[in-house]
Order: structure tokens, then C-alpha cells, then sequence
């Protein structure tokens, strides 16, 4: 213990008043880092440079997976999905039948790690074998709670196919495949979102990796943060057809809701990933039922909201273009969180690389409030 001992000095800093403080370290700069850059003025991400809509047309997931993790473009690099050791699965089986699927995958990733030696600092192997592990933990997880068997990965498939093959039995078509890659692809990374940071954090302690994205998983089940396509799926289907959608929308609104999928902390312009969703999801070959109302929805809500907020640019977020892609490949919404955790995997382990390839401990300091030092009471 080196956080109290006997004989601190008085507790309250004679430099904390002139010291800056950021509720929610809104603004602080944090940390380094090389991996991804989110322009919100000008509605840009780039992953070591390389912008996010280029990446969605030419790449997959493993190959940017392994962008994040190496800095190496290599367009066909193959990443299948991972067996799940049987202790493993014996953890989720032993699972109560109402568990939540975020606290399945986090549980299943932290059971994962005990069945190996993983030293610190991480490492692009370890990094890789997590990532191709957790797709097969999230799919027996959904199959065993609908009282299936677990599905073996096909080594010939590569990560998302393999994972829509493990969910459902069978092998996706290209167009469901490219389209949820598409979503991996845009979820991949983000800046020093909270997840993130926790990885970050957790890392610099010279924990394991294994730790650090358990963690991870953890502060992304917070609604604050992986919470929202499910959410526009309600929205949309409260609409209902787009007839409805501007008296939809004006009486939310009058009603002080927010309207899900729109608007950003960061973005001051339409969100990139969004647009590149949009895209993938207008190419494929079983249209969403959900997009075309999406689409129409969409035109009206920006209208309104620029009607209503001149001086603030609300446009739409990853989060609506998400819902219609991940309906559209019929994962069930209660899946989606955990989906995005899944995708998130490349993100997080490469944060954790680059934390601990130069790491000091992260240990902010904080502003003390309480009583001054006194004695207790006779
Ligand atoms: N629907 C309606 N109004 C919205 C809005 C939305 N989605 N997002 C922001 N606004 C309005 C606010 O009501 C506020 O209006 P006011 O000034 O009249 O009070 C104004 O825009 C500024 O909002 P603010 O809370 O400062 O924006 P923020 O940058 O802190 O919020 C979000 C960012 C993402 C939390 C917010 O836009 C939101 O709640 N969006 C919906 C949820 C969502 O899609 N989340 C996924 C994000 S990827």
C-alpha cells in the first residue's frame, strides 16, 4: 500500500486551487498516440493515416486489425476465428440462462486468459489470438442460451464470416459477410474513447492483456457508451414507415428526447463511418428491410434538427447506419453491444501494445474535498 500512511502531510495541496480540472478529463490531453485520428470539424477518421471510407472499400477487418496492430498494410491478410478451450466452455454453460451478452463475452475473455501464460509487455500474437478467440465465445454464447450446440470455427473462413457461420450454422453470403466486416471495420478504433483509456490504464499497471480488455468490455457495457444502435431500432420501428416520420420526429423532439443516432461529442459533420456504413449497407444484395426507411428518416431528421439547432451542426452518427447493417445480417439487438466490443478488439489490444511499447504508469492526480486533517473523535 503506498496510497495513505501515517504522517501524510495535510491532505489538501497548497497548488491544488490554481491546478486545471476537467470534469470527465473532457479536453486533457492524455496521452500519445499513432494509431487512429478523429477529425470532428471537417467529419474525418483515419487509422494510421489511411482514411476510414478507403479502408471499408478495399480492406477487411483482419487486414486493418493487423494496420492497427503492425502499422503494415496488407490487404489479404486472414485472421479466422479461434477454438474456445473447453474450460472455457464449460464457464459458459455453466452461464445463468438470463445473462446479459456483454457480461457472457467479458466473463468468457477473463475465463479465456486463465488458460494461459500471458506475460507483459502484450504482443502482436497475443493481441491476435484474443481477438480470433472472443468471436467464438460471443457465438456459443448465443447458440447455447437458444439451446444449441456450439459450432467448431472453419478455419477457411476468415473472422467475420467465421462468426456468422458460428452463430447461425451457415455460411453467410458474400454481400452479409462484407457488410458486417464493414461494421468491424468502422468499429475498430476510436481515439482515447473510455474503453479504450480503461485498456490503457490497465495496461500501464504492467498487467496482462487479457486484463486490460476485460476491462475494456466492461466500461463499453455502460449505456453511456455501446448502447445506441439497439436504440435507433426502437426509434425506427416507433416510426414506422416514413409517412409517419416528421410527426415522429417533431413530437419527440417537443417531448425534449433525443433522437438516436444523430449528433456527436466530437463530430461537427456528418459522421464518416455513417457514410461509409450507408454505403455498404445500399450494396447489398438482400437490401435491409430497415434501410430504406432509415434513409427516409434520416433526410426528415436532419431537416428538423437544423431547423431547430441553426447554430449547431447535429448530423447523423456511426450509430444509425450501424442498425440497419446489423438487422440487415439478422444478429439479434440484444447482440449488437457485444458486437461492437468484438469489433473493438483490434482497437483495444493495439492500444495496449503502443501503451506498454512506451509506457508510464497512468496515475492522474485529484482534487481533495473532504474534511482536513483532524483527530477522531474521544
Ligand atoms: N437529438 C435531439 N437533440 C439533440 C441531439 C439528438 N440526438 N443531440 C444533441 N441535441 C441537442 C441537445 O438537446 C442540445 O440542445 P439545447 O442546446 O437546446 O439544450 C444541443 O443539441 C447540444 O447537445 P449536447 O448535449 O451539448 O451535445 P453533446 O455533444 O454533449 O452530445 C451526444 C453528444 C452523442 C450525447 C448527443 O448528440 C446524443 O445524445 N445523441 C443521441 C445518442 C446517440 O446517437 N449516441 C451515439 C453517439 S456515437
Amino acid at each position: 500500500m503506498t496510497d495513505s500512511s501515517p504522517g501524510d502531510k495535510p491532505a489538501v495541496k497548497a497548488d491544488q486551487a490554481s491546478r486545471p480540472y476537467s470534469p470527465g478529463l473532457e479536453g486533457v490531453i492524455a496521452g500519445e498516440t499513432s494509431l487512429g485520428y478523429v477529425d470532428g470539424e471537417r467529419g474525418r477518421l483515419t487509422y494510421r493515416g489511411y482514411r476510414i471510407g478507403d479502408l471499408v472499400a478495399h480492406g477487411s477487418y483482419p487486414a486493418v486489425a493487423n494496420l492497427l496492430w503492425t502499422g503494415d498494410w496488407e490487404p489479404n491478410h486472414r485472421l479466422p476465428t479461434a477454438p474456445i478451450p473447453p474450460a472455457v466452455l464449460a464457464v459458459l454453460r455453466a452461464l445463468p440462462a438470463t445473462t446479459k451478452p456483454m457480461d457472457a463475452l467479458r466473463t468468457a475473455v477473463s475465463a479465456w486468459g486463465t488458460t494461459l501464460d500471458l506475460p507483459w509487455p502484450p504482443t502482436v500474437d497475443q493481441a491476435r489470438a484474443l481477438t480470433s478467440f472472443s468471436p467464438s465465445a460471443l457465438a456459443a454464447f448465443a447458440r447455447l442460451r437458444a439451446g444449441q450446440e456450439p459450432i467448431e470455427p472453419d478455419p477457411s473462413l476468415d473472422l467475420v464470416e467465421g462468426f456468422l457461420y458460428q452463430l447461425t450454422g451457415s455460411r453467410p453470403d458474400a454481400g452479409t459477410a462484407r457488410a458486417l466486416d464493414a461494421y468491424f471495420i468502422v468499429g475498430a478504433e476510436h481515439g482515447f474513447n473510455a474503453s479504450t483509456f480503461t485498456a490503457r490504464v490497465i495496461t500501464s499497471t504492467r498487467s496482462d492483456i487479457v486484463s486490460a480488455i476485460t476491462g475494456a468490455i466492461g466500461t463499453m457495457k455502460g449505456p453511456l457508451h455501446g448502447g445506441a444502435p439497439s436504440e435507433v431500432v426502437d426509434q425506427l420501428s416507433q416510426v414506422g414507415s416514413a409517412d409517419h416520420a416528421e410527426a415522429w420526429v417533431r413530437e419527440a423532439l417537443a417531448k425534449g428526447e433525443r433522437l438516436m443516432g444523430f449528433g456527436h461529442r466530437v463530430y461537427r459533420a456528418y459522421d464518416p463511418r455513417a457514410a461509409a456504413l450507408r454505403t455498404v449497407a445500399e450494396g447489398m444484395a438482400h437490401k435491409p428491410d430497415w434501410l430504406q426507411l432509415a434513409i427516409e428518416v434520416e433526410d426528415v431528421v436532419l431537416r428538423v434538427l437544423a431547423e431547430k439547432h441553426p447554430d449547431r451542426p447535429l448530423k447523423t452518427n456511426v450509430e444509425f447506419y450501424a442498425a440497419p447493417v446489423l438487422m440487415g445480417v439478422g444478429l439479434a439487438p440484444d447482440l449488437f453491444p457485444a458486437t461492437f466490443s468484438l469489433a473493438r478488439h483490434a482497437g483495444w489490444t493495439a492500444h495496449a501494445l503502443e501503451q506498454a511499447a512506451n509506457n508510464r504508469l497512468i496515475r492522474p492526480d485529484v482534487n481533495y474535498v473532504g474534511p482536513p486533517e483532524r483527530d477522531l473523535p474521544s
